[in-house]
């Protein structure tokens, strides 16, 4: 096992904190040296790169929040000249700008490793053939996955999200051991199976490596049930590199290994910003380690999870991630996340693991309805006892009363990648 684990992998961890720290005060001279945004900043709070001589110095440096990457939209928090720029990632957002993040040709190959590391640590191989079902383009899931799949020397089949028909039949045909795509889409390439009348647990596929949304233990149960195959969880945003920030062993399926020596992560309170000690729950802050192109200091990821020891690997853990700060639904003063729900459906009989969380408005009092769909062999009375167990299960577990509607089988939107569980109509007149 340890000749599998490269060099970082088997460093102790005191080895580890020395790169950390040599690599962070590098960083932070990068940054402030090269990018306007992070001189003014540490200016403004009174610090120079040399005042961080330890790790946890750092929490005296000024947080980044996806604000400051819009108002430097598009390239001002590059830290090298343009013409050094090897590729350009963007993520849409919900409003307005998008975020722009640049690599450089040294920074793809640190993704490349780190992606390749986190396939390994899936479980798989060089010689293996991972089909990529992540979206190709400015999204970074599709081409972070490709080329680390390169880099442990499998063969990939780009096949990007959509034409859900067509994946079905490639994976029939070329017989891939791993697939990497979106635990949404996933279940969307599990119906198409059942209506080809094709047997998903007949397929080579031995893992599937999901992220990009949260998932919880129950859509693991689901798909690994399902497909036959090990499901494990792969983290990332763009902001910090894209997928390949943290992924989870397979020997263990513990949590998320974090690659340490590229990624230094703290957990914050949401509300005051203070560090908080390893295993409590706060949002997730990153400090990039190595990154040339875009460093970032201290980015608030919204992401809700907490930071555990190493298991599997040297490096820290992080627990599932919760929800984002974003997707938080107050619900009469109740706090919600859809992940709460998604365990609720998948523990239900009759229903199927498609289902959206409706938002609207009645009067003055914001409403939630859970749309799920039945199984196709479901009865009209599992349908209704269905509605009554998700209701009874939310108002006990979670502490508030939502709507249920049983939809028919097919009827839900289908994720073709990121999937939009929530549906917030309250804006809308009459709604
Ligand atoms: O989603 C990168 C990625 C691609 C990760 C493919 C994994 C696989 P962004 O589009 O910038 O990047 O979105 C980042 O997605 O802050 C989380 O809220 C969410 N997210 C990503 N991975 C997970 C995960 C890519 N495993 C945002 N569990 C992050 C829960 C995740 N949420």
């Amino acid at each position: 096992m340890t000749a599998l684990l490269d060099a970082a992998e088997r460093m102790d961890r005191e080895e580890l904190r020395a790169l950390q720290l040599e690599r962070l005060r590098a960083t932070l001279r990068h940054a402030y040296t090269h990018v306007g945004h992070y001189r003014a900043a540490f200016d403004r709070a009174g610090l120079h790169p040399d005042d961080c001589r330890s790790l946890a110095d750092l929490a005296r440096f000024p947080f980044t929040t996806k604000a400051d990457l819009r108002d430097n939209y598009p390239f001002g928090m590059f830290a090298v000249p343009e013409d050094q720029v090897r590729r350009i990632h963007a993520s849409s957002g919900t409003t307005g700008r998008p975020t722009v993040v640049g690599y450089t040709q040294r920074d793809l190959d640190t993704w490349a490793d780190v992606v390749a590391r986190s396939i390994r640590a899936a479980g798989g191989r060089p010689g293996q053939k991972v089909h990529v079902a992540y979206g190709y383009g400015l999204f970074t899931g599709g081409l972070g996955a490709h080329y680390g799949a390169e880099r442990l020397g499998c063969t990939v089949i780009p096949a990007s999200g959509g034409m859900t028909a067509r994946q079905v039949q490639l994976i029939q045909d070329f017989r891939p051991d791993i697939i990497m795509v979106t635990p949404s889409y996933m279940l969307t390439l599990l119906d198409e199976f059942e209506r080809q009348g094709v047997d998903p647990r007949a397929t080579s596929l031995k893992v599937g490596i999901f992220g990009a949304e949260p998932w919880t233990q129950e859509m693991r149960r689901e798909i690994e049930e399902r497909f036959a195959i090990d499901a494990v969880d792969i983290y990332g945003l763009s902001e910090v590199m894209g997928p390949g920030v943290a992924q989870e062993c397979v020997e263990t399926k513990d949590g998320l290994h974090i690659w340490e020596d590229h990624f230094y992560p703290e957990v914050v309170d949401p509300f005051t910003g203070e560090v908080l000690p390893e295993g409590a729950e706060g949002e997730l802050v990153f400090t990039s380690l190595t990154k040339e192109a875009m460093p970032v200091i201290r980015y608030r990821t919204r992401d809700l999870t907490r930071l555990l020891p190493g298991t599997a690997r040297v490096f820290r853990r992080m627990e599932k991630v919760t929800g984002r700060s974003d997707d938080l639904v107050i619900l009469r003063g109740v706090n919600l996340f859809p992940t709460q729900i998604e365990e609720i459906v998948l523990r239900t009989p009759a229903v199927s693991p498609h289902f959206q969380l409706r938002l609207t408005r009645e009067g003055r009092l914001d409403v939630l309805t859970v749309r799920a769909e039945a199984r196709a062999e479901a009865t009209l009375e599992q349908r209704a006892a269905a509605a009554s167990a998700i209701a009874a299960a939310v108002k006990d577990g979670i502490g508030v009363s939502v709507g249920v509607e049983i939809l028919d089988p097919e009827t839900l939107e289908r994720s073709v990648g990121k999937f939009r569980r929530i549906v917030d109509e309250r804006d809308r007149p009459g709604g």
